[in-house]
């Protein structure tokens, strides 16, 4: 039994156990007709970047009908593709057909295993962000359909480099599907619609919260000495801006992505506040991250609406986690918890008052809508049926908000989304150089510690 036969409990117990929330696709055993470009039709994959999001991502894919088979694997450390392997091959059993001489090891590893793929197939990158546009470069160029996750990036240069690439791809017919699953949740598309009908009317304001203690690898103290220095920052992405646009970046894209999808716009301009509070370890060690534990970024919109995103990371302080948008004659709870969780509803008040409700989507108990399944269903079906599909310039428009938000808090100025797009301040300009023995991009200073935002006193982050 292949896991797209399996019952829906199954493989929500997968994609719990690879860390992501998900609930089973109804349409899970529908065959859709077969297109593959390539002739053949088996969909094969290579996963680059063998993590949690990778694996849970592998899995998605080999859910759908067909149903994919997953023939390589690259990443730079050795445990993590094997933890991923033994993963999946335990759930997707034949569906993994990957022999030790399709697993590779190192920055070139992403090359190796999109060698074993043919035109047509599908290379998933999940790795930090860094090596989102030399891994997709490559993937233009063997004519391969890709699914990468967020954010894209966390500079201007890349983020145009991105784009650039995206034509490519799509003048390439190649399909792409970006990992801001919000989109793809059901729930979230009908509030879109009854918010574009206008059932809250004209949106004023919007408010994204993400706060809650540390997570991720945001918070980091110094660099043990092993792995080297380069490999120890990729295991703790977060704590790096050049890695991951840090946490502003990773952990908020969400609520940015989907509030300003209900708005139908992206901001012009940002500013923002942000501090590091607590600068040593419950054990007392100084850390030496680039993050602030606490941000709150006000963003403007052509006609001066605003959306706030306020994100924190501590102990102890008041848990938020959902998104909200208002207009000129209601109220919306777009993500009621986490990144897209349901139930979305909308309101005749400005505060969600029961009395007021006009409409309420399922729950997660009565019903089985899976964004990170959906993403995947609607990737596969656009390469069967070789419809245009490509979600980069989206997911740039995405990595660029949130970054300009993250960069105003940084800086304590007003950064505009132009002067960010078209900013010259790459924060790794050799990520497709980098070999298993070359040092950081981002050194440590003689204390340890990594250059740190000085907001109002330095122009750049760092
Ligand atoms: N859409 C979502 O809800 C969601 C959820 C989690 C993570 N993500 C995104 O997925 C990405 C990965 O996050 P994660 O939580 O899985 O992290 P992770 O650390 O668990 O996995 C990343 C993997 O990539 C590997 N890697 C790093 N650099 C590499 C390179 N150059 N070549 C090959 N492999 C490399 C790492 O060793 C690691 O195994 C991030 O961009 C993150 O923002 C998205």
């Amino acid at each position: 039994m292949n896991e797209s036969t399996l019952p829906p409990s199954s493989r929500r117990q997968f994609i719990k156990s690879t860390g992501q929330i998900a609930a089973a696709s109804a349409l899970a055993g529908v065959t859709i007709p077969y297109v593959h470009a390539a002739g053949s039709d088996q969909l094969q994959i290579a996963l680059v970047g063998c993590g949690g999001r990778g694996t849970g991502a592998a899995g998605n894919a080999m859910s759908q009908s067909g149903p994919p088979k997953l023939v390589a694997m690259a990443d730079v450390f050795q445990h993590r593709l094997d933890g991923s392997f033994n993963t999946l091959k335990k759930q997707f059993k034949d569906q993994v057909d990957v022999s030790d001489d399709r697993k590779f090891i190192g920055f070139d590893a992403y090359q190796k295993a999109m060698d074993c793929l043919k035109k047509g197939d599908i290379a998933i990158f999940t790795t930090p962000l860094a090596f989102r546009w030399v891994h997709f470069k490559y993937a233009i160029e063997k004519g391969l359909n890709v699914f990468m996750e967020k954010p894209l990036t966390a500079d201007g240069p890349t983020s145009r480099r991105m784009l650039k690439l995206a034509d490519e791809a799509s003048a390439k017919k190649l399909k792409v599907g970006v990992g801001l699953m919000s989109r793809h949740s059901k729930a979230l598309q009908e509030l879109h619609k009854r918010v574009q009908d206008g059932e809250i009317g004209d949106i004023t304001l919007m408010r994204g919260y993400r706060m809650q203690g540390p997570i991720g690898s945001a918070f980091s103290t110094a660099w043990p000495g092993q792995p080297n220095e380069l490999l120890w920052q990729i295991s703790r992405f977060h704590s790096f801006l050049w890695l991951s646009g840090g946490g502003f970046s990773d952990f908020n894209i969400h609520h940015i992505d989907h509030l300003c999808w209900m708005k139908n716009a992206w901001p012009v301009r940002a500013q923002g506040i942000g501090g590091r509070h607590y600068r040593n370890s419950p054990d007392g060690k100084p850390y030496v991250d680039q993050n602030f534990d606490s941000y709150s970024v006000e963003y403007t919109f052509e006609d001066g609406t605003k959306l706030y995103m306020d994100g924190r990371g501590m102990t102890g302080a008041l848990p938020i986690y959902s998104s909200y948008a208002h207009g000129t004659k209601g109220m919306a709870i777009v993500s009621k918890a986490n990144d897209c969780g349901r139930p979305s509803s909308t309101f005749r008040s400005q505060s969600p008052r029961s009395e007021s409700l006009i409409w309420k989507s399922k729950d997660n108990k009565d019903d089985v809508d899976d964004p990170y399944f959906n993403e995947w269903e609607t990737l596969i079906e656009a390469i069967r049926n070789d419809k245009p599909y490509n979600e980069v310039p989206r997911g740039i428009a995405a990595s660029v908000t949130t970054s300009m938000g993250r960069m105003a808090a940084h800086t304590a100025q007003e950064i505009t989304y132009d002067e960010f797009l078209n900013s010259t301040h790459e924060y790794s300009p050799n990520t497709d150089k980098l070999t298993m023995d070359s040092p950081s991009p981002l050194p440590a200073g003689p204390d340890g510690k990594y250059p740190m935002p000085e907001p109002g006193v330095k122009k750049r982050e760092y």
